[in-house]
């Protein structure tokens, strides 16, 4: 059992560094914090994340990562895409016990599939060194492991979905998942999409050409059944600021004998994934590491649908990020994320 650790964060200033100084300055085994900031060395952690007032020791330190490597028990790194590859090499031989990547950068284990999204890797010598780190699917398959990616907000409602029916080897046919985003997916950076009065009453689709969580999904799949055919992920921008709430339908070529009974296989042990017997609604978990899955069927069984809601920030980043740590350390699971949300919000 870890206790008394050592924990520190780089790319402290973004949305996902906030919550994970939220979660980890609350976690019973984090004994010590240090939050690292390319662009806000010097400034009080609630200067920059208002809500994180009641921390007022916390100071956020100039970006030093392989001094960040040097003194963790266990390193998180919420930084851009590219940036991970970049600083990686000098890490990964560091002292830590454990590096959680929360970028892209490590999540595709094919360095061809990586490519035709991101482009060519810089460090692909490292990617078999990563898991895949969907805490709620692999669950005790994390224990012992030191690298961890943690996966996409997008691909973890999609997976949460598809998971148990590749599992079950029954993704008959290529799945249709329609997704709603809001606008703290985008970080912390201002764009046209994510400014105020462009996106507070609005609504569109966006990469329609393929989004790049595809591949980590169509990555993912392969390892449950090696089979599986890729999925489509047609996503849209919705007027909120939190959340994800995602729909999958499934072609059956015949109906599942018992259609919870795949869902039940993956999740019955899982302490943040509840089955419900209604959709779910996406205010019941923003704020949260919880997952709120819902399936019917229809056409006479031969069409599944899954709807999945669940917080971007917590269950499809920092949340899930902790979890995974929980596991992969031999903690409780549920260490530090025993919450529950604020409904309405
Ligand atoms: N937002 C989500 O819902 C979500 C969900 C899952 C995964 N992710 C992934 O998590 C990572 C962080 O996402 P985010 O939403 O927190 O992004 P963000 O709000 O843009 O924050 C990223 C942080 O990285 C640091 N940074 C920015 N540019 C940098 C540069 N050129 N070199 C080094 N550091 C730089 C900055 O922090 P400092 O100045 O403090 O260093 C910045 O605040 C991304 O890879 C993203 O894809 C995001």
């Amino acid at each position: 059992m870890a206790e008394g650790m050592k924990v520190a964060v780089l790319g402290a200033a973004g949305f996902v560094g906030g919550e994970l100084l939220r979660l980890l300055g609350a976690h019973p085994a984090v004994e010590s914090l240090r939050a690292f900031s390319a662009s806000h060395g010097g400034q009080t952690a609630a200067s920059v994340h208002p809500a994180l007032r009641h921390a007022p020791s916390l100071v956020l330190e100039a970006a030093a990562p392989r001094e960040a490597g040097a003194w963790a028990d266990v390193l998180f790194l919420a930084l851009p895409h590219g940036k991970s590859q970049e600083m990686m090499e000098d890490l990964v031989d560091c002292p830590a016990r454990l590096i959680v990547d929360l970028a892209a950068d490590f999540r595709i284990s094919d360095p061809a599939l990586f490519a035709a999204s991101y482009g060519e890797h810089r460090a692909p010598h490292l990617l078999d060194g990563f898991t895949y780190a969907l805490a709620d699917v692999s669950g005790s398959a994390l224990a012992g492991r030191r690298l961890l990616a943690a996966p996409g907000c997008f691909a973890t409602a999609c997976l949460l979905a598809l998971a148990p029916l590749a599992r079950a080897g029954r993704l008959d046919h290529p799945a249709a998942c329609f997704a709603v985003t809001g606008s703290t997916g985008a970080g912390v950076q201002p764009r046209r999409t994510t400014h105020h009065p462009i996106r507070a009453h609005n609504f569109f689709a966006y990469a329609l050409g393929g989004h790049r969580h595809r591949a980590e999904v169509v990555d993912a799949l392969r390892r449950e059944d090696g089979t599986s055919a890729p999925p489509t992920l047609i996503v849209h921008s919705a007027p909120l600021v939190r959340g994800i709430h995602l729909t999958a339908r499934v072609l059956l070529d015949r109906p599942l004998d018992d259609p919870l009974e795949p869902y039940r296989a993956v999740f019955e042990a899982r302490p943040f994934v509840h089955l419900l017997d209604q959709p779910p609604e996406l205010a019941a978990v923003v704020g949260t590491n919880h997952a709120h899955l819902h399936l019917a069927t229809r056409a006479d069984g031969r069409e599944a649908i899954c709807c999945v809601a669940i917080d971007n920030l917590v269950k499809g980043a920092a949340g899930q990020a902790v979890q995974a740590m929980n596991l992969a350390l031999g903690l409780d699971e549920t260490a530090g994320l025993e919450f529950g949300g604020i409904y309405p919000c």
